[in-house]
C-alpha cells in the first residue's frame, strides 16, 4: 500500500477522514449517484452512467450489469466481430432508437422542434429572413423575353427570388427556333487533327430542356457567388482556376455561418439540443452526399479532409490489409500525385509493384494496354475520372469492370469529375469513389470516401481515437460500425454541413445543365486557344471536362499566367501536381484555365485576347 502524506491542516478544520466522510455523504445525496469508493463489478456500469441505461442514453438503472462483450448502450451481445460491426445504425430492428447517425437516438434528434433527423431539408436550408433572396437560381428559368444580345445572355434572365413555395411554376416560354445559336460551336478540329465532337443538337439553344431541371441563368448564377464581383488589378475577376478550387455560393457561406451561430456543438456525444442540431446537420450532409452520388447506403459515406486523405485512407487501411509482396497496383499515367504517392508508399512498404496504364498523344488511356497489365497479382486499380492536368474524361466504368474481372478492387478519384458530370457510384461500379468538397463549391477541409459496405466493413480503421469506438478497455477496443469506424476524433462538422449546402445548390442548378453548358465552354475555348499561332494545346482527348491546358511558344507558363493575372484572369500555371502526365506530353508545366458553370463565353474571349496579344507581340517583337 502506498502511504500518501497527509497535508498539514490548520487547527480547527476537520481532519481528512472527516472531510472524506462529509464528501461521501454529500455525493450520495446527489440523484443517481453512489458514494465514491462504492464498488461495482467490473462488468457493471456505475449507477447513473449512460452505459447502464437500457437504450444507452439518459439516466441508467443503477447497477445494471453490462454483460461482458456487450456494446454499451445497446443491450446487445455480439456473437461475432461482424455482428459488432453491424450494430448501431445498421441494426434498426434491434436498435430502433439508435439509428440516427452513429448512436444518437432519433428521440433526441426529434426532440428539437422543427428538426427532422438526418433528412430534414429544412435543416440544411439557410433560414430565410423575410425578403432575403434565394441564392439558388429560380426554378422557372428560361431565356428572357427577346433574343439574347450577347454571348452570355444565352439563357439568362434577370435574377429574381422565386416565389416560395413554388407550388405551380410557370413553364419557360419555348425557345424560338430562330434564336441565334452562335455561341455553340460545331465539332472542333484540334491542331493534332483530332475532332472534338460537339454535343448533339448543340446548335439548338439549350434553354429549357423540359427535363428535371430548367437550363440555368449564368448571370443569375454568378450573382450567387459574391467573390465573382471582386476586382483584381482593377479588372473584374475571371476565375479560371476551378480545377484547383471552386468558389462558394452565398448559400454555402451562409449555411456555415448559420451553423456556428445556431447549431455549433460537437456531435453524437451530448444530451443537449445543440448536439442534436449539429448531429442532424452533419448527418443531413451525409445523406445529401449519398443521394448526390447515388450511393445505396448513407453509412457508406465517410467524411475525410479531402481527396488526398481519402486515397491515403484506402491505401493505408485496405491496402495495408490486402496488398502483399509481389502484388500489383495499377494507376494511370494521368493521375494526380495524390493518386500515385500513397500507392507508391504502399508498394514500397509491402514489396508490391506499381504499374501504369499508358495514354495516347491526346491524353486518353489506352484500354488495350490496360488489359495487358491486369493479372492475378493485380490487387487494386486506382484511376481518376477526369484528369486535373489535361481534362481527359477517363472511361472509368470500363476500367472498373475489367479490374473486377481480374479479381481486383477499383478506386475512382472523382476530385475533378464531381462538379462537372453526373456521378453514379452504382453505375460506375467501383469499390471506392473519393472526392473533395472544395472542388464542388463546398468548403475546403472536407471530402468523402464512398466505399461498398462489404469492402469497408472488411477494412481496419486507419486512425484510432474517440468517436470511432463502441467500447474501450486497456485490453481491447470494439469499433463502431461504418462510417464512424473511419471518423476518429472530432471531424470537420461545419464544413460537412457546408458541403451539404453546396450539393443543394448544384442540384438546384442541375448537374446535367452544368455538364452541357461547360462542355460548350470547353469546346469554344479549345477552338479559340488552338487557333492562336504558337499555342499548343496539352490534352486533346475527344472527351474532356473543364480543363484547357496549353503552352505558348516563346513564353514560360509563368509569364503567360502573370499576363493573364494582370487582366484579372486567374489560371494555374505549373505542373498541377501531375508531373508524370505532363512529362508524357513533353512539357514540365502548362498554363491551365479550367472552367466551371459560372464562367462565360465572354470571359473565354478575354483570356484568348490576352494570349493572342502575347503571341503577336513575340512574333512582331
Ligand atoms: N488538385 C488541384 C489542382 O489540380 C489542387 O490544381
Amino acid at each position: 500500500m502506498v502511504n500518501i502524506p497527509q497535508p498539514h491542516l490548520p487547527a480547527g478544520l476537520p481532519d481528512p477522514a472527516a472531510l472524506a466522510a462529509m464528501a461521501s455523504s454529500l455525493f450520495q445525496a446527489l440523484p443517481g449517484q453512489a458514494a465514491p469508493g462504492a464498488q461495482f463489478p467490473a462488468n457493471m456500469a456505475p449507477p447513473g452512467s449512460p452505459l447502464s441505461s437500457p437504450a444507452g442514453f439518459g439516466p441508467g438503472v443503477p447497477g445494471t450489469p453490462i454483460p461482458q462483450g456487450q456494446i454499451p448502450g445497446t443491450n446487445l451481445l455480439p456473437s461475432s466481430p461482424s455482428q459488432v460491426l453491424n450494430l448501431g445504425n445498421r441494426a434498426p430492428a434491434l436498435l430502433p432508437e439508435a439509428q440516427a447517425g452513429n448512436g444518437v437516438p432519433d428521440k433526441l434528434l426529434s426532440a428539437v422542434p422543427g428538426y427532422d433527423p438526418r433528412v430534414g431539408g429544412v435543416l440544411q436550408g439557410v433560414p430565410e429572413a423575410s425578403g432575403s433572396p434565394f441564392y439558388f437560381v429560380a426554378e422557372k428559368l428560361g431565356p428572357p423575353q427577346g433574343a439574347p444580345s450577347s454571348l452570355d445572355a444565352l439563357s439568362s434572365q434577370p435574377f429574381q427570388p422565386p416565389a416560395v413555395p413554388t407550388a405551380s411554376v410557370p413553364k419557360a416560354p419555348p425557345v424560338p427556333k430562330s434564336t441565334p445559336a452562335f455561341y455553340f460551336v460545331d465539332a472542333v478540329t484540334l491542331p493534332n487533327g483530332h475532332v472534338t465532337p460537339a454535343t448533339p443538337g448543340a446548335r439548338e439553344v439549350p434553354a429549357y430542356q423540359g427535363g428535371a431541371h430548367p437550363a440555368f441563368d449564368v448571370h443569375g448564377v454568378r450573382r450567387d457567388f459574391p467573390i465573382l464581383a471582386e476586382k483584381v488589378h482593377g479588372k473584374p475577376l475571371v476565375w479560371f482556376d476551378n480545377a484547383a478550387t471552386t468558389h462558394k455560393p452565398q448559400s454555402v457561406i451562409d449555411r456555415i455561418a448559420y451553423f456556428y451561430e445556431h447549431e455549433n456543438s460537437n456531435i453524437h456525444r451530448a444530451a443537449h439540443d445543440l448536439a442534436a442540431r449539429a448531429t442532424d446537420a452533419y448527418e443531413g450532409a451525409r445523406e445529401r452526399v449519398r443521394k448526390f452520388i447515388n450511393a445505396p447506403d448513407v453509412n457508406e459515406v465517410i467524411f475525410v479532409r479531402g481527396t488526398t486523405e481519402a486515397i491515403n485512407l484506402v491505401a493505408k487501411s485496405w491496402g495495408g490489409q490486402h496488398v502483399g509482396e509481389g502484388d500489383e497496383i495499377i494507376v494511370s499515367h494521368l493521375e494526380h500525385h495524390a493518386n500515385i504517392v500513397p500507392w507508391q508508399q504502399l508498394a514500397a512498404a509491402k514489396g508490391a509493384k506499381l504499374r501504369v496504364i499508358p495514354v495516347d498523344d491526346s491524353g486518353q488511356v489506352l484500354l488495350d494496354e490496360y488489359r495487358k497489365l491486369l493479372n492475378d497479382r493485380t490487387k487494386i486499380v486506382a484511376v481518376t475520372q477526369v484528369s486535373n492536368a489535361l481534362g481527359t474524361v477517363v472511361p472509368v466504368k470500363e476500367i472498373v469492370e475489367l479490374a473486377h474481372r481480374a479479381g481486383a478492387k477499383a478506386l475512382v478519384d472523382g476530385a475533378q469529375s464531381i462538379s462537372h458530370m453526373r456521378v453514379d457510384v452504382q453505375d460506375i461500379g467501383a469499390d471506392f469513389f473519393v472526392f473533395s468538397g472544395h472542388k464542388v463549391f463546398g468548403p475546403t477541409g472536407i471530402g468523402v470516401v464512398w466505399g461498398k459496405r462489404e469492402v469497408l466493413e472488411d477494412m481496419p480503421p486507419w486512425q484510432g481515437g474517440g468517436n470511432m469506438i463502441a467500447d474501450v478497455t486497456f485490453e481491447k477496443t470494439v469499433f463502431q460500425p461504418i462510417p464512424n469506424k473511419f471518423e476518429a476524433g472530432t471531424g470537420n462538422i461545419a464544413d460537412a454541413v457546408g458541403l451539404g449546402a453546396a450539393i443543394d445548390y448544384v442540384n438546384k442548378v442541375g448537374i446535367e445543365n452544368i455538364a452541357r453548358y461547360e462542355h460548350e465552354l470547353v469546346v469554344y475555348g479549345m477552338k479559340a486557344l488552338g487557333a492562336i499561332p504558337g499555342v499548343r494545346l496539352i490534352g486533346t482527348a475527344a472527351d474532356k471536362a473543364s480543363v484547357m491546358s496549353f503552352v505558348l511558344a516563346g513564353y514560360s507558363t509563368e509569364e503567360v499566367g502573370k499576363a493573364l493575372n494582370e487582366e484579372g484572369i486567374a489560371v494555374r500555371t505549373g505542373h498541377h501536381c501531375a508531373q508524370p502526365i505532363l512529362r508524357r506530353m513533353g512539357v514540365e508545366t502548362t498554363v491551365r484555365p479550367s472552367v466551371a458553370f459560372y464562367n462565360t463565353f465572354t470571359e473565354i474571349d478575354q483570356m484568348v485576347a490576352v494570349v493572342k496579344r502575347l503571341a503577336s507581340a513575340r512574333r512582331n517583337g
